[in-house]
């Protein structure tokens, strides 16, 4: 491994490290210590509600702020970003803005290697008229650019994908995408939830039209806190049947229908906001900002690189990209009874996880040491019995 570098790990903000070798990033983050004071300020204004609205003094802004504070994790501007309940709502709101039966313009296209909530909600559109292109992987690892880039035609009007893929860690070149999908009048939705807080994201340079993700995984919050990003110019344009009253531009009015929308990214909200989400996510914020995406990324080069090497001269298999300008934060090793091998490693306090088809998933992140990254790798090998296939 390249030398260590000067990284502030923070471990002793994280108390669950010390039960072993944390490499969940790509499912759970463990908890920042810090969190449970920010629970505990939730539950005090909600007790303290009758003589201290908690409403009018801190919890109606508080989706605004969370926005604000992961727009700026994305790349993006402040009003960018409206918080959801997770990041298949998200989803559903872009679809639910489009009207695929009245439109020549209606095909979507999405890619085998997303997070089945995508398919599950654009196959879902197709009773509402939405084509929908779903690009195959020939390796279950990758799907090619230009195989991206051929199906986005006259006749799309959305390319939704996984930035990063949850199933092998493949990344997409965002530019290059949004560069032919705007091209052809299509926009483009990226899904960053593995990507966002373990990669620079550049909302805003890429002019990417949406991006939706949720905060429980690299941004070390708590379930859930999903989030969506606008393009600030698009906002405006767009009106989600996914609604509610907390998207009206008066929702105090108490107004019958038909919906106003508000005319900023507010009018993606839908109810009442998940107030404990929003405070479980701020200590996680705050030191992921902290830290810095930029030196997160150098990182996270670094250790997978190694992680790879060690797995090839093993002879295991990877199931993710081999090249860094094609990955995101996560490394998949092949086994044959994922389950079983994540028992074995799990008593011995290395906590990894397992995908159908896809074996072990591993995601060492700025907290976790050098020395913890060897260890668990070796770990892996010890427990193998037989398991990994050998190319
Ligand atoms: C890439 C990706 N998208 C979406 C999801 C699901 O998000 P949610 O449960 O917030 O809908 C996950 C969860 O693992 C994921 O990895």
């Amino acid at each position: 491994m390249k030398p260590e570098t000067q990284i502030n790990r923070r471990r002793e903000e994280f108390p669950t490290l010390a039960s072993g070798i944390h490499l969940l990033s790509h499912s759970l983050g463990p908890v920042p210590r810090a969190a449970r004071e920010s629970m505990l300020a939730y539950y005090e204004a909600w007790e303290h509600h009758t003589s201290e609205d908690a409403w009018a003094t801190s919890w109606w802004e508080m989706s605004a702020h969370v926005g604000d504070r992961i727009a700026g994790v994305l790349g993006g501007a402040a009003g960018s970003v409206q918080i959801q309940p997770n990041a298949s709502i998200a989803l559903s709101s872009v679809a639910s803005c489009f009207d695929f039966k009245s439109s020549r313009r209606n095909k979507i296209v999405t890619s085998a290697l997303d997070f089945p909530s995508m398919e599950y909600i654009w196959d879902a559109q197709r009773r509402l008229g939405a084509r929908v292109e779903v690009i195959a992987s020939d390796d279950g690892i990758t799907v090619p650019l230009e195989r991206i880039l051929e199906a986005i035609d006259d006749s799309t009007c959305l390319v939704a994908l996984s930035h990063v893929s949850f199933r092998s860690s493949y990344r997409v070149d965002a530019q290059a995408i949004v560069e032919r999908a705007h091209r052809h009048g299509a926009l483009v939705l990226l899904d960053v939830y593995q990507s966002a807080g373990a990669f620079e994201l550049r909302a805003t340079e890429w002019e990417v039209d949406f991006l939706i993700g949720g905060t429980i995984k690299w941004l070390c919050g708590g379930p859930a806190c999903g989030y969506l990003y606008v393009r600030p110019d698009l906002q405006n344009d767009l009106q989600p049947r996914l609604t509610g009253w907390v998207a009206h531009a008066a929702p105090f009015d108490f107004a019958p229908a038909p919906m106003r929308y508000t005319d900023s990214v507010g009018r993606f909200a839908q109810g009442t906001p998940n107030i404990p989400g929003l405070y479980s996510v701020l200590p996680g914020l705050r030191i992921i900002e902290e830290v810095t995406v930029k030196a997160i990324r150098e990182e996270s080069e670094r250790r997978t690189e190694w992680m790879i090497d060690f797995a090839l001269e093993h002879g295991w298999k990877v199931n993710s990209p081999r090249d860094v300008s094609d990955r995101g934060g996560s490394v998949m090793i092949y086994v044959d009874d994922g389950p079983a091998m994540v028992k074995r490693l799990n008593e011995r306090r290395v906590f990894v996880d397992c995908r159908p088809g896809v074996g072990l998933r591993m995601s060492p992140h700025f907290f976790n040491t050098d020395e913890e990254v060897r260890e668990a790798m070796k770990i892996v090998d010890e427990v193998n019995n037989g398991s990994m296939i050998q190319l």
